[in-house]
């Protein structure tokens, strides 16, 4: 066996990241030991990379084979095509991965495409439970050409939901509309009307401070990322007027306290699987290129996901 290698945190190489030998992994009782082979970025973890100090080992989302099963006896057996995620440094050839995080895959579900679930998959999933049924229910979706965006316009629409999707530009409207949006609105602002039962917001700044005032009565608006901006101003009258509107403050480590994530990456697998959700993959490359790809996911320059191969 050779030995082990991460992406890690270089100051001075291009975006910051390179291929490093690293030790072993060192599995606790209820870990796994897998053999990554694909991984996908996400924007949080490239920018920490982009100011974290040198040494620092990124990755969250991961796909790969088990090598050495849970001592436990918990989770997939030796073997098995797995998908799951740990909190940093899953972008190395092994990792200890605890059981409760890890999914099998079914067969046709390639390692490239289990590699995009993770976060952007279960971000989408989890937000859109914060909306309760549904089933002919208004949803915006906000950022929707970016990671995130992609699956929660796809699980919106399976979900029975009339799906509003905002983009930047108005030439994102045909692949969007594609993608299943019932409308598209284009620009940084969310119109007061119509009102949105749930709105799945990523981009902060203007979008996050007009969206809350186009929340139907008892509408949600989950806030977990700020693409844009931080800071908002919003007209609390207007958010308020509408009466039992609520703001969700969302962060996925947090929301899978509740359900492990095996659960939820089991679910968006085998929807996969049967054709009905297809992750979006702009970008595949070898691991090698990491920080040219980081630079390219800062910068926007593809819609939905990177994925990188391991050799
Ligand atoms: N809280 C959590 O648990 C959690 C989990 C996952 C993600 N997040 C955050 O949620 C956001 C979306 O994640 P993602 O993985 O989907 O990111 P992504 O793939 O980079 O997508 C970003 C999306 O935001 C849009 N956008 C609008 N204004 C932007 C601006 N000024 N700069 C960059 N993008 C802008 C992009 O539109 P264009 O296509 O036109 O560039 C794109 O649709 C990120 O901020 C991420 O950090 C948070």
């Amino acid at each position: 066996m050779s030995a082990n290698r991460a992406v890690v945190v270089d100051p001075e190489a291009p975006g910051r990241l390179v291929v490093r030998a690293v030790a072993e992994p060192v599995p606790d009782r209820g870990e796994a030991v897998v053999r990554v082979r694909a991984i996908s970025l996400n924007r949080g973890e490239v920018r920490r990379a982009s100011m974290a100090v040198a040494g620092w080992r990124p990755g969250w989302d991961l796909a790969g084979e088990v090598e050495r099963a849970a001592a436990d006896g918990s989770g997939p057996r030796v073997g098995a095509r797995v998908v799951g995620l740990l909190p940093e440094g899953a972008w190395a050839e092994r990792v200890a991965v605890p059981t409760h995080t890890l999914a099998e895959l079914p067969d046709k579900v390639t390692l490239s495409e289990a590699a995009t679930l993770p976060v952007a998959g279960l971000t989408a999933l989890h937000a859109l439970a914060k909306g309760g049924s549904l089933l002919a229910r208004r949803v915006l979706v906000t950022g929707a050409t970016g990671g995130v965006g992609d699956f929660a316009v796809q699980l919106a629409r399976l979900a029975g939901a009339h799906v509003t999707a905002s983009a930047r530009r108005a030439d994102q409207v045909p692949a969007l509309r594609q993608l299943g949006a019932d409308e598209v609105v284009v620009g940084d602002e969310i119109s007061p009307t119509p009102k949105y039962d749930l709105v799945i917001e990523s981009v902060g700044g203007r979008t996050l401070g007009t969206a809350l005032a186009a929340l139907e009565r008892g509408g949600v608006c989950v806030t977990f990322g700020v693409s844009a901006a931080a800071e908002v101003t919003f007209d609390a009258r207007q958010f308020f007027v509408a009466g039992r509107t609520t703001l969700y403050g969302f962060y996925i480590f947090t929301e899978l306290g509740s359900e492990p994530a095996s659960v939820g990456l089991r679910r968006l697998a085998d929807l996969v699987e049967a054709g009905r959700l297809a992750p979006h993959i702009s970008l595949e490359r070898p691991w090698g290129e990491v920080g040219q790809v980081a630079q390219q996911l800062l910068a926007r320059r593809f819609p939905g996901k990177a994925v990188l191969t391991l050799d």
